[in-house]
């Protein structure tokens, strides 16, 4: 199965991605197609390259929003993807780029979508002492963040004293779940609700 990662930043989940298909359990399941960024100089671009994939880019910068995305669509349709993994990025996507790949767009969100949509989960965890927080793996829908829910993680976070060491726990639990919640998809134990 084909993959588009797209992102908009660092690309440290794209990384976990790339690892998994290649020497980890999307080995054999999963090809990345393409990584995209909206950003053209997002520094996860330049790390996929360098890890051998397929890059492209389109800036968003001052740009309409469904315009953009009608782009997008149809520069990621050149790439034959059949499913599109959003890796932070940082865009909502528009009805019309969601009907598109509908049911075939996954997010990660870091903490519980049901408590917490959007930006700066993290910051919000923190700054609220939780004792726990929840990687979620969904499906992408027109909502911001209430997509069917594929996957959750807990992340312990007790004795995480800065917002730095929440990250650090966050990301370790968001880089093993989201391949491995990718490989349950491609291996049809999970089923996408529409
Ligand atoms: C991650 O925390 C992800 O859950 C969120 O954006 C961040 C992206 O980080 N959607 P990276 O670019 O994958 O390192």
């Amino acid at each position: 199965q084909r993959l588009a990662i797209l992102l908009s930043g660092r690309g440290s989940n794209m990384v976990a991605l790339v690892n998994a298909v290649q020497g980890g359990v999307l080995n054999g399941l999963a090809e990345v197609a393409v990584v995209f960024s909206n950003k053209p100089d997002a520094p996860g671009l330049e790390t996929a390259a360098a890890l051998g994939c397929p890059t492209a880019s389109l800036s968003s910068q001052g740009r309409k929003r469904d315009e953009f995305d009608a782009e997008v669509v149809d520069l990621l349709n050149q790439y034959a993807p059949d499913y599109l993994v959003l890796a932070g990025y940082m865009r909502i996507l528009s009805p019309t780029f969601i009907r598109a790949f509908a049911g075939r767009i996954l997010n990660i969100h870091p903490a519980d979508t049901h408590q917490h949509q959007g930006l700066h989960a993290y910051e919000w965890a923190f700054e609220n002492q939780l004792p726990e927080t929840k990687i979620t793996v969904h499906v992408v829908d027109e909502g911001l963040d209430t997509g069917p829910i594929l996957a959750q993680a807990p992340v312990d976070l007790r004795g995480a004293n800065t917002l730095h060491e929440v990250e650090r726990r966050g990301l370790a639990v968001e880089h093993f779940i989201y391949a491995d919640t990718l490989a349950r998809l491609l291996r049809s134990e999970l089923k996408v609700e529409n």
